[in-house]
């Protein structure tokens, strides 16, 4: 039932701020994070975790982009992401203890079900499924599982399994970065903290609907898109590029910012719009020279950003200020801002919202 909205896509983005809460519910103690919650043993096994390997598809597999970031910088521990239909068909050279992670909303793609079989002896520590499907085969065939409670996801653009794997992923991390003793114990508190004002922040982040929507109306006539965020909003922009495709089918390609002279820029010009990602961290004053180079080349640029990061709006430039939030839960809080535009481009263009052409919800077959 889509109850009060038009499709079923704007209600899982606007559930958002409920699902994040439940996914969080039971599983942060007083100031750290409740290892447990991973299954019985959990904290024994986490301790002797000196690897992560992550294997999904689309959009699950950005989200182990995300974690990526997050867990070599906050955990301490090695970290490779590879999408399941390739890593499935080759020849891994395993790292010594080395958790296998798989990430997937339904928990029965058939490329990372399959990864999942050919780690089984490969000789890593244990599985561990974060999924939104607790009877599915994924967290059936896996050791530990962690379920994302975002509920059943109906449109085809997945959104709230997105940011709720997002956030089991930051579980993750804190719990590999406790159990290893990599984490400082006040860094883990101040994250705690934060992700408990999580879905406060994400409900700030859906109330600029209506002026994502004005923004989302430029890109009704345009054809190509670049997307551009710096460290862990790469896999955002990567997402948030995909999201465009899938339901409005206009070409959207992201980037790290860094990239954009090795060749991108090449196709700038007023007809390709460039949406960046732009929290305020230390890597923003980069970005901004990136943004000159796209003006100096009349490329129109909408830039989400921190409200404390200093940009401006101006000619060329639509700015859309975000809500205050640490660099660590940023990803998080800018992946709504590109569904939503995603969203309304594709209203604007008349698009299928939640059943685009060509593709299915669940990718059982190879
Ligand atoms: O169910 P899964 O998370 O394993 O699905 C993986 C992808 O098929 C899925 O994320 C797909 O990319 C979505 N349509 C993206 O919106």
């Amino acid at each position: 039932d889509k109850g009060e909205y038009r499709h079923f896509m704007l209600k899982e983005i606007h559930e958002q701020p409920r699902v994040v809460r439940r996914t969080l519910e039971g599983r942060l103690g007083d100031g750290q994070v409740l290892v447990e919650a991973f299954g019985p043993g959990a904290a024994e096994l986490f301790a002797r975790v000196r690897n992560v390997q992550i294997v999904a598809c689309g959009t699950s597999y950005h989200a182990g982009m995300v974690a990526r970031y997050w867990l070599e910088e906050l955990a301490g521990v090695p970290c490779q992401v590879e999408v399941a239909s390739e890593f499935r068909y080759r020849k891994v050279a395993v790292q010594p203890d080395s958790l296998f992670v798989s990430i997937s909303q339904s928990g029965e793609t058939a490329d990372t079900l399959a990864a999942l079989r050919n780690a089984r002896d490969a000789g890593y520590l244990a599985s561990l499924a974060i999924c939104n499907v607790a009877i599915s085969s994924l967290v059936r065939e896996s050791d530990l599982t962690l379920l994302t409670q975002a509920g059943p996801e109906i449109g085809v653009a997945s959104t709230k399994a997105f940011t709720t794997q997002l956030v089991a992923l930051m579980l993750l991390t804190l719990s590999l970065g406790q159990a290893r003793a990599t984490l400082d114990r006040g860094v883990e508190a101040e994250l705690v903290s934060e992700l408990r004002c999580l879905p406060t922040r994400l409900g700030e982040a859906l109330a600029m609907d209506a002026v994502i929507e004005q923004v989302a109306e430029f890109f009704a006539d345009k054809h190509h898109t670049l997307f551009l965020g710096r460290g862990a909003q790469y896999p955002v922009a990567m997402e948030g590029a995909l999201k465009l495709k899938e339901i409005s089918y206009i070409h959207a390609e992201a980037y790290p910012a860094g990239e954009l002279k090795h060749g991108p820029l090449a196709l700038v010009d007023s007809d390709m719009p460039v949406v960046t990602v732009a929290p305020n961290n230390e890597l923003v004053e980069k970005l901004k020279s990136n943004l000159q180079e796209v003006r100096a080349r009349g490329g129109e640029l909408i830039v989400f950003a921190d409200v404390r990061a200093g940009l401006e709006n101006g000619e060329g430039i639509r700015l859309v200020n975000m809500p205050h939030i640490s660099d660590a839960l940023a990803p998080i809080l800018y992946t709504i801002p590109l569904q939503l535009l995603s969203y309304h481009v594709a209203v604007f263009k008349g698009t299928d919202v939640d059943q685009p052409r060509n593709l299915a919800k669940s990718v059982t077959v190879e």
